[in-house]
């Protein structure tokens, strides 16, 4: 989604701003701008499209300060006019991410006061504020006057035309850091956008204001309180992530999992016994006195949430709950101070999962766990307990093994709480180590299945509509299939529990209607069997995914893509593989943009 980058030094900064988006490209964004101040001026750029036409049209542009960003459209089309940076009387520019939901009392305002708006954004309400500010007082007062109007979430970076050497950068809702080099600093949305340049980094907290000048910088709190904040020196490394023998991140990403895999469990497979503190130190002293579980993501995070619904109450036997963050954010709920909160989430830095671990907090939730895929996130900062699954840069939009690494986070959290419990003996916890340790290979043996699955996704290119069906621990694993083929191919598909077929979907079901079935071989399947039964005897075209020995045979209008052994509790792991990839051989089909979807973001950091 909208990345920001600033930056203020003796040289010139545009490749910095220009590299920096480029970092953050993979995000999602439909348009890109820059602007820089020089000779009393600024000099803005802007494009629709990818960076790399910004970094064309920038190329002989010329600054020592300047702020840039890629702007996923929220209010107003993407268009040039609408991307960011927004100008006010050609004195103040400013960059945001984040929503000003009190854009249109603002903008009548100022309309009022006899500015002028170019741009359909929400942001551009805040360049006018603080240019009408900016007489009575320096650019960080006119900010902070600015930002006391505003309701909403943003990240801003400002600069002003007669202000060559600071930039004011503020942040509520929206995650921003600042970075310090040796005489020259820094704002990025996103740690990876500066790694170019340093890796000192200080992340800014809710409601600071900095000022950021050459050689120094001062950061307000809420109150307008000058504080200090740590600088931290940022693990993360720069290497460029390269599509090698790939064709797209996503191919690539789907075939990493067995070592992304390996990676996330190799504390746990390298040793005899499991233990609460792969969740943290504080965790061995938490995790006794938890009595409930609530789990809180979006989107592709929510489902690996749903997996772990089942194992969690099957196998720790403590009972857990799911929820969709942006649901949960806004539910006046009753907090048991004995649950533990777990948070999933890739990036660690969606705006609703962020919003909903701060109400559960609010709340009066006391236990709080992040499970997540990026060190310095704001999820993990903000959590008493953390795992980081070790899957590595994701950039393809659509989840892949960030998804399968979640889940074996999840398993093992459910093993620890269960063997606290008192539910597993050391003999059962050896067999599941077993297992896990086993995971990466048995992983790699559904990959093989891939010129197959190719294959069958031939099937699918000219249909409008597929239904996916799962039941038990699979239904989730339906879900995610069902959203991973609507976000790369466009085609329409929605996942049920096989139970629910008669209450509804069946009426959909006809010779044009792809049924893909998750066919586990678990105490369901002979229920699931009949599932299908009715699916075939009304016309509808049957996909599959049978581990082996489920006897279900292949015929007219049956179409077997035939998995391993059933590996029990862990067989969601393996079963999400072929649905990954069917996913992806169908968006091939249809020639659409596989790593970057329409309208899609990697990192949702509005609501
Ligand atoms: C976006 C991404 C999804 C992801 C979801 C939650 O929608 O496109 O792939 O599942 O956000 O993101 P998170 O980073 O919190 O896991």
């Amino acid at each position: 989604m909208c990345g920001i980058v600033g930056a203020v030094a003796k040289r010139n900064i545009v490749s910095i701003l220009v590299n920096g988006l480029l970092r953050l490209e993979y995000r999602g964004y439909d348009s890109a701008g820059l602007v820089v101040v020089h000779d009393g001026k600024l000099d803005r750029v802007r494009s629709i499209g990818r960076v790399a036409e910004l970094a064309t049209k920038s190329a002989n542009t010329y600054g020592e300060l300047g702020i840039a960003h890629t702007r996923w459209a929220t209010h107003g089309v993407p268009s040039e006019r609408n991307a960011h940076p927004h100008i006010s009387r050609d004195l103040i520019a400013v960059v945001h991410n984040g929503i000003i939901e009190n854009y249109e009392e603002l903008r009548t305002d100022l309309t009022e006061q006899g500015y002028e708006f170019t741009s359909d954004t929400d942001t551009e309400v805040i360049a006018h504020l603080i240019h009408s500010h900016y007489a009575q007082g320096s650019l960080l007062v006119a900010t902070q006057m600015a930002l006391s109007r505003l309701i909403g979430a943003y990240a801003i970076g400002v600069v002003a035309a007669d202000n060559p050497h600071q930039l004011i950068a503020a942040r509520k809702g929206s995650p921003l850091l600042l970075g310090v080099g040796e005489g020259e600093h820094f704002i990025a949305s996103d740690m990876s956008a500066l790694l170019q340049v340093t890796k000192n980094v200080v992340y800014l907290e809710e409601g600071d204001v900095v000022e950021v000048n050459l050689a120094n910088y001062r950061i307000f709190d809420t109150q307008g309180i000058s504080i200090q904040r740590p600088v931290n020196v940022s693990q993360l490394n720069n290497d460029s992530v390269e599509l090698g023998e790939y064709q797209h991140y996503m191919q690539k990403e789907i075939h990493e999992q067995p070592q992304a895999l390996a990676d996330t469990l190799e504390s746990v497979c390298n040793s005899q016994t499991m233990v609460p503190g792969i969740f943290g130190a504080e965790a061995t002293a938490i995790f006794p006195q938890i009595d409930s579980i609530l789990i809180l993501a979006c989107g592709t995070s929510h489902h690996a949430g749903m997996v772990a619904r089942y194992w969690l109450e099957e196998i720790a036997g403590i009972q857990c709950t799911v929820e969709i963050a942006s649901e949960y954010r806004y539910r006046a709920s009753v907090a048991n101070p004995n649950t533990l909160v777990v948070t999933i989430s890739q990036s660690g830095e969606t705006a609703d999962t962020l919003a909903a671990l701060n109400h559960a907090k609010v709340t009066g939730h006391l236990f709080t766990l992040a499970i997540c895929n990026v060190p310095e996130s704001a999820i993990i900062r903000q959590s008493k307990l953390r795992f980081l699954t070790r899957a590595g840069p994701e950039i393809g939009v659509a989840s892949t093994k960030a998804f399968t690494t979640q889940l074996a986070a999840l398993f093992l959290l459910t093993l620890v709480l269960a063997k606290l419990r008192g539910r597993i003996d050391p003999e059962r916890e050896q067999q599941f180590l077993h297992e896990l340790r086993h995971l990466p290979s048995a992983v790699k043996k559904v990959l093989a299945l891939e010129p197959q699955i190719a294959e069958l996704s031939r099937n699918f290119a000219d249909k409008q509509h597929a239904l996916f069906l799962g039941r038990g621990l699979h239904y989730p694993i339906a879900l995610e299939g069902a959203l991973k083929l609507k976000e790369i191919s466009y085609i329409h598909a929605e996942a049920y529990p096989a139970g629910e077929l008669k209450h509804g979907p069946l009426a959909l079901v006809d010779k044009d209607m792809p049924v893909v079935s998750v066919a586990p071989n678990d105490m369901l399947l002979e229920k699931l069997k009949s599932n299908l039964q009715e699916v075939r005897a009304r016309g509808g075209e049957l996909y599959v995914f049978a581990d082996a020995n489920t006897h279900i045979k292949e015929a007219e209008g049956v179409h077997i893509l035939q998995m391993p052994e059933h590996a029990g509790f862990l067989s969601p792991i393996l079963h999400t593989i072929p649905l990954q990839l069917l996913a992806y051989y169908v968006a091939l089909q249809k020639g659409t943009d596989v790593d970057k979807p329409r309208n899609l973001a990697k990192s949702v950091t509005v609501e």
